[in-house]
């Protein structure tokens, strides 16, 4: 099985970057296909936290080849700054070991000025609660057809006649609809040339890389970004990023046919979290809801913002794991869930008085959508010691099938803490 996806089956946050850290251990490839430094991605290795925003989570095996795929928009100066930290662990030593797609787009400062204008003057109800990264606009201008790629970055005559093109239309914009300063050509201009210097190295033709890794039969990680209810055309429109975040996303983003992705791992929290607005059947807006913030430490990776709670939604699972076609799951974070006498686990919705077991296309009728549960007996005791499946109290192994039976997949690892080894592994993808 050498080619692998692990992706987001919720709101992001699962636990994406942890998952990929131990599968990593066997990986010769690690690939970033979509979304862009919104991501944050945690790893706890030795009692060391380091938070990925741009650079796979792979990162940290030093035989893992990192890849940045086309389908990413990337800002210098977050990744400038990712690499300079994990240098400074002793990382990245070679320079190669991170390679850049020259089809990846650039999110330049009129990006990042401009999605935080437009958060601002919506309206209350209105507001998407973005991460303020720039991502929507970057991602408008790939469409658009305006944007700047990673190979044209590094072109200073390029660079300046792109900025030459667009600022003054973002900078119309920023002044004159959004009352904010204009941004300055010659200090962008420097700057980026600045970056793009010391980016250069890191320039690659990813596509190609990847392919011939997947025909030598190298062992391949695809990292997913975001989740699959923050998918543009799936999620919860109009509270989504701006990019595909399903499986099908991968071969657009990083250049490899459908038929090359052998496994597509959902992983899935043991109860549910969102940040930023937008419908939520099962949220907890109560005690349970903040109990369960403070024991996952559930702030935002990228933002710190406290993120929004509630219980595990089958419904909503259902939904992810046919639209991602998944194979398995990845259950993290079970350990928050100790000690609760009863866990509740949401089954379907009730509308209008009508059941429902699909999703609404409309987030207006998904936020008047009541959760129908079931209960499942919770566990007295603590799960953070254990390490093969036998040493689950018999309720956590009962809460584990009950998901298993109702998604039919399998779960191939169970995260009962934040550390590299704090993990029941069932199988081992590359098995
Ligand atoms: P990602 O964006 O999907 O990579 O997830 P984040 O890193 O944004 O958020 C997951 C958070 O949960 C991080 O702080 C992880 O260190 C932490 N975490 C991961 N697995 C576990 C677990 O099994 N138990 C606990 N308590 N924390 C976990
Ligand atoms: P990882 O990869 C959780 C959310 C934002 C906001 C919406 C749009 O760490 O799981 P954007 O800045 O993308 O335009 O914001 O998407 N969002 C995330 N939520 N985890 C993430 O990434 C997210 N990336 C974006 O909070 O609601
Ligand atoms: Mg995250």
């Amino acid at each position: 099985m050498p080619s692998v996806v692990i992706l987001g089956t919720q709101w992001g946050d699962e636990g994406k970057g942890m998952v990929i850290d131990i599968y990593a251990e066997q990986a010769d490839v690690a690939v970033r296909y979509q979304g862009g430094n919104n991501a944050g991605h945690t790893v706890v290795v030795g009692g060391e936290k380091t938070i990925l925003h741009h650079i796979p989570s792979g990162v940290l095996h030093p035989q893992v080849q990192c890849v940045i795929g086309n389908g990413v928009v990337l800002d210098p100066a977050v990744l400038l700054g990712e690499i300079d930290r994990l240098r400074a662990k002793g990382l990245l030593r070679n320079e190669r070991q991170l390679l850049i797609s020259d089809r990846a787009h650039v999110i330049c400062p009129h990006h990042v000025a401009l999605d935080k204008a437009a958060e601002t003057k919506k309206s209350k109800d209105a507001k998407l609660g973005t991460t303020g990264r720039g991502i929507g606009p970057a991602y408008r201008d790939k469409v658009a057809r305006s944007g700047l790629r990673f190979g044209e970055f590094l072109q200073p005559v390029v660079l300046r006649a792109y900025l030459e093109r667009e600022l003054p239309e973002a900078n119309f914009l920023l002044e004159k609809y959004y009352g904010q300063e204009p941004l300055r050509l010659d200090e962008v201009y420097d700057a980026y040339r600045a970056f793009a210097d010391r980016l250069r190295p890191h320039l690659a033709c990813t596509y190609r890389l990847v392919n011939e890794a997947l025909r030598a039969g190298r062992k391949v990680l695809f990292e997913g970004a975001q989740g699959a209810m923050l998918d543009v055309d799936h999620g919860t429109y109009p509270f989504v990023t701006s990019s595909n975040t399903i499986a099908g996303a991968v071969c657009t983003g990083a250049g490899v046919g459908p038929r090359r992705i052998d496994r597509i791992m959902g992983v899935v929290k043991a109860y549910t979290t969102r940040v930023g607005a937008g419908p939520f059947p099962t949220e907890l807006n109560d005690e349970l809801g903040q109990r369960l913030r403070d024991r996952g430490g559930e702030y935002g990776s990228t933002t710190g913002r406290p993120r929004r709670c509630g219980w595990l939604d089958l419904a909503q699972m259902k939904y992810a794991t046919e639209i991602n076609g998944l194979t398995d799951l990845v259950l993290t974070k079970l350990d928050v869930l100790d000690g609760l006498p009863t866990i509740r686990v949401g089954v379907g919705y009730e509308l209008d008085g009508r059941k429902l077991d699909i999703i609404p296309a409309s987030a207006a009728d998904y936020a008047r959508c009541r959760p129908i549960y079931e209960d499942l007996p919770g566990w007295p005791r603590s799960v953070t010691d254990c390490r093969r499946w036998d040493d689950l109290p018999s309720e956590a192994q009962k809460y584990i099938r009950f998901i298993e039976q109702r998604l039919e997949l399998p779960v191939k690892l169970i995260s009962v803490g934040p550390a590299r080894d704090e993990t029941i592994v069932l199988e081992q993808p590359f098995a």
